[in-house]
């Protein structure tokens, strides 16, 4: 972990957040890098969700939601961690991380009681500081995927299955944030929530596991993976059945994203005249909400509330699995050695740096730049003009970064119109005509 912590910050990946005030705890900024290698994440996600499938819509909304959402959701009530505090040196525990009755931190036995901690973040709404105006940060995407049910319903004629998808922060005031970007207080999900007819929602849970799962492997998670069927006495309040994916992380096996069956908890929770309907899950009654979270079903023409299979994944869980799978320290031979991330083409930060051998000619640095402009009207990502003069040190730096490509420009380019492409991972380097630039970089790519 350490190691990739570094070449995190290095490299311009991802940094400590307000680090020149001594830095917040559980909070990261991502950098040039990270922010391309978490948009291609994104990217590759939405694209999977959204574009490849005919039965997934997307959305985005607001951050800032209306108390009584997290009410009739369960937060308000279940969103909880025991917490324990030393009244010797005055730090706070999750109430499991407390062995013995002793503070980790100081060995104290004088401890407080368990106490549950809320980790929702409350903020005022306008300028009257008073008890009822506040919203919450929203601890999860999937909410605000639920209220707008009807929303997208009304808009786009859909019919059961078929899936919301949503991209986007999520914040939770977590008591002890740990393990670099794994556990922090706000951090991104990739959500989507799969609406099923009752009755199908097993068949439609197994097979989102599947497709989960197959996704993190295209995103070059070849090791590492492995499923853990979540016990029903650790489930979410909303829960029927959850699956974890898990990942073999630098720090330990963890979750890298749930499947969980939420049943019609959520919509029902939401839904008014709830006793219109045959709910099956325990819902929260009352709710002030004045919509009905329902669809038509064409066979039984009845109004039912539909189950929804959720596959959540953490994107900068992803972001640091991705990471862990891809930092490579590899011998070239008896006296040196080279850091590389083999990153999948698609995710690479970087998809190409074009590197003229000398800095200060002006036919070669031209050239170069002529090289990079078509390659990047390719629309296939960024490519970096790398004018430091020293060749060695470029491919370096490109390696460490994950870039697939270098390309050289030199005398050859100018006399006789070719190319060097130089290989991240086999570190072979081979000439091409000029003209086939554009078709041999695609196929790299692809
Ligand atoms: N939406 C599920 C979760 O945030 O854990």
């Amino acid at each position: 972990m350490d190691e990739l912590v570094a070449l995190c910050k290095r490299r311009g990946f991802i940094f400590q957040s307000s680090e020149i005030y001594g830095g917040l705890q559980g909070l990261y900024d991502y950098g040039p890098l990270g922010v391309e290698l978490k948009n291609n994440i994104k990217q590759s996600w939405w694209s999977s969700m959204v574009y490849e499938r005919d039965d997934i819509e997307g959305i985005d909304t607001a951050i800032l939601t209306h108390p009584d959402v997290l009410k009739n959701s369960g937060h308000e009530n279940t969103f909880t961690d025991p917490m324990i505090d030393c009244k010797k040196c005055k730090s706070r525990w999750r109430a499991d991380e407390i062995i013995d009755n002793k503070c980790p931190k100081c060995q104290s036995t004088d401890l407080t009681d368990e106490r549950p901690f809320n980790l929702m973040f409350k903020t005022k709404l306008g300028p009257i500081d008073d008890k009822d105006n506040f919203a919450y940060l929203r601890p999860e995407t999937a909410q605000n995927i639920f209220i707008n049910f009807k929303n997208i319903l009304d808009t786009t004629s859909r019919e059961l299955p078929f899936g919301i998808a949503q991209i986007g922060k999520a914040f939770r005031n977590e008591i002890t944030p740990r393990n670099f970007i794994f556990r922090v207080r706000e951090f991104e999900q990739m959500e989507m929530e799969f609406f099923v007819k009752p009755g199908e929602d097993d068949k439609w849970y197994k097979e989102w596991v599947q497709l989960r799962l197959d996704w993190w492997k295209n995103q070059g998670l070849t090791n590492n993976l492995s499923l853990l069927e979540v016990e029903q006495s650790d489930l979410a309040h909303y829960s029927k059945a959850t699956t974890d994916i898990m990942y073999k992380f630098p720090h330990g096996t963890e979750e890298l994203e749930g499947i969980a069956n939420r049943t019609d908890f959520d919509l029902g929770s939401h839904t008014k005249n709830q006793s219109d309907f045959e709910i099956q899950s325990t819902v929260t009654k009352n709710t002030t909400s004045n919509s009905k979270l329902a669809s038509l079903c064409s066979e039984s023409k009845k109004w039912i509330i539909p189950f929804v299979i959720e596959p959540s994944a953490g994107l900068d869980r992803g972001v640091l699995a991705i990471l862990t799978e891809a930092f490579t320290e590899e011998k070239i031979d008896s006296n040196s050695s080279r850091i590389l991330l083999k990153l999948p083409t698609h995710l690479a930060p970087i998809k190409a740096a074009v590197i003229p051998l000398k800095k200060n000619n002006p036919d070669i640095v031209n050239k170069a730049k002529e090289v990079k402009l078509i390659l990047q009207s390719l629309g296939l990502g960024r490519i970096i003009l790398e004018n430091t003069g020293n060749i060695g040190k470029s491919y370096r730096k490109h390696d460490e970064i994950g870039t697939p490509i270098c390309i050289t420009i030199d005398f050859n380019t100018i006399e006789k119109n070719t190319i060097t492409f130089r290989d991240r991972d086999t570190m072979s380097q081979e000439t091409y005509d000029i003209n086939d630039l554009k078709d041999r970089f695609r196929e790299i790519l692809s």
